[in-house]
């Protein structure tokens, strides 16, 4: 009998992945995916514990799930209701007690044992009090217990690394997600062969740390530049890409991979919180703002077109004025296409959140304000800088709009294209027509060249202006 399964997912792009894959879990047993919770059997909430915000929203979506639950009870039926992901790794033990119509509590390392969590949960038949919390960090790897990805879309996401022993003193992540681990590149590959058999031709390659990645390979252990080039061999993938890298981990492999490898797509999210040399110390981030951008001088000398995107904090405890200065300094200098930047949230049980030196949260506000109108200004500059050129557009799906085709530009840039044809999955040449701030349309070209070698924004993303926030 078919069953419905309502997966709702916060946070990371790991999440998104884990989600895919409890589904595919829990396929064989019989349960469907669907859009909303009302008429599901199981409902899973995969949550984020990175700020304090991401993990209040699970609370709130408990309760309304709880009257659904209730009201299905009610009609005869039940739901199967689980918390899974960071959020149930972290506060496992508060969601049993606060919420305990919760059936299941599992984190990110278990759920491949998920069938024989919803087995017990049907034997105890529903009986509150009998909540399962499956948090351990089980000694077998789950990939080796996973099924192979079901149904793929045009770009998708692999995972091939997964936890961080890097202990930056505001981030739960490793507490959350446990120590590295790397996958063996052997199954990794062939995760990639059925993702582009099943028509994937973006991979994105994740990890809390990916390019730590340092898997068993044939002849000992590879790095991610390694792994990379054996990807790039795969009949179907065009586009590789890879997120969350850390500034410490950037060999020199990796930067001949940027080189040499014409699918390695030349945007790279290279995070660095903070420009100033004081704070990246407090947070325990193993290198200086001067290290980073020599690592961005190696990076664009290797790949001219390449651009940057980053994650930024702002208000971490002790940041002065003279701090922050820094950070704006070093946005300037650099030119971020594209960024993400964070009011610091203290988190329970990380060495920041017991800091004394809190900054008050008008200061937070205000430097978030600074910053993000400095990254927007960057990123509009950006796309603006590519009106006129021609950028190969990955098409993905159909647009808003009847007659429209939607995909991304090799720097991730939304782009619209008026078209009757289904040219999903197809690399189209787009001449960008209209840059808004978020996106790009464009119209089809003759040319057969991918011409972004030179990324067609005038060298602006490596000026003063290039992100956003
Ligand atoms: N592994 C990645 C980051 C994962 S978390 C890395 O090392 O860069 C994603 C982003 O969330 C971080 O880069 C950071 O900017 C932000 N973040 C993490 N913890 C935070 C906290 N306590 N407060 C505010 N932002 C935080
Ligand atoms: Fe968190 Fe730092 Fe690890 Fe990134 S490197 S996941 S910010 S501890
Ligand atoms: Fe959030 Fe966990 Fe990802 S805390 S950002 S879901 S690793």
């Amino acid at each position: 009998m078919s069953k419905n399964l309502f997966i709702k997912t916060y946070g990371c792009q790991m999440n998104v992945y884990d989600s895919a894959r409890m589904a595919d879990v829990l396929a064989p047993l019989g349960f469907t995916p669907v859009d909303a919770p009302d008429d599901a059997d199981m409902v899973i909430l995969n949550t984020c514990h990175i700020r304090e915000k991401a993990s209040e929203k699970v609370f709130s979506e408990l309760g309304r799930l709880r009257r659904i639950k209730e009201s299905r009870r009610a009609g005869g039926t039940d739901m199967i209701l689980a918390v899974a992901g960071c959020v149930a790794q972290a506060e496992g033990a508060l969601i049993v007690e606060r919420a305990p119509y919760v059936d299941v509590v599992l984190g990110p390392q278990t759920y491949h044992r998920l069938p024989e969590m919803i087995a017990r949960v049907a034997r105890s038949q529903g009986a509150e009090g009998n909540r399962l919390l499956e948090t351990d960090f089980p000694p077998e790897p789950k990939f080796d217990h996973l099924p192979q990805p079901a149904a793929s879309g045009v770009s998708v996401f692999l995972t091939v690394q997964e936890g961080c022993d890097k202990f930056c003193t505001f981030c739960v992540v490793p507490y959350t997600r446990g120590a590295e681990y790397s996958r063996p590149a052997a199954a990794i590959l062939e995760e990639a062969r059925r993702l582009a058999e099943t028509g994937a031709r973006e991979i994105t390659l994740l990890g809390q740390t990916v390019n730590a990645y340092r898997g068993e390979g044939r002849d000992g252990p590879w790095g991610l530049g390694r792994l990379i080039r054996a990807l790039a061999g795969i009949e179907g993938i065009e586009r590789i890409r890879y997120t969350t890298s850390h500034p410490r981990d950037v060999d020199d492999d990796l930067i001949a991979a940027h080189r040499d490898l014409p699918q390695l797509m030349p945007l790279l999210h290279l995070p660095v919180q903070s420009g100033s040399d004081r704070i990246l110390a407090a947070m325990n981030r193993g290198h200086t703002a001067d290290d980073y951008r020599r690592l961005v001088v190696r990076l664009r000398k290797a790949r001219p077109a390449l651009a940057l995107s980053s994650d930024f904090i702002v208000g971490f405890p002790g940041e002065t004025e003279e701090d922050f200065a820094a950070t704006m300094n070093l946005v300037h200098e650099t030119g971020f296409v594209q960024a993400y930047s964070f009011k610091y949230s203290p988190r329970p049980g990380t060495p920041a959140a017991a800091d004394p030196d809190q900054v008050p949260e008008e200061i937070k506000s205000r430097r978030l304000a600074a910053l993000q109108d400095l990254l927007t200004a960057q990123q509009r500059a950006f796309n603006e800088a590519c009106v006129g050129r021609e950028l190969p557009v990955l098409i993905e799906g159909r647009g808003r709009f009847p007659g429209q085709m939607a995909g991304r530009s090799p720097y991730l840039q939304p782009v619209t294209v008026r078209m009757d044809e289904d040219a999903v999955g197809r690399i189209l040449n787009l001449r960008i027509l209209e840059a808004r701030p978020n996106s790009l349309s464009g119209e089809g070209t003759d040319s057969a060249g991918p011409e972004y070698g030179t990324c067609g924004c005038g060298g602006s993303c490596r000026s003063a202006e290039g992100g956003q926030g």
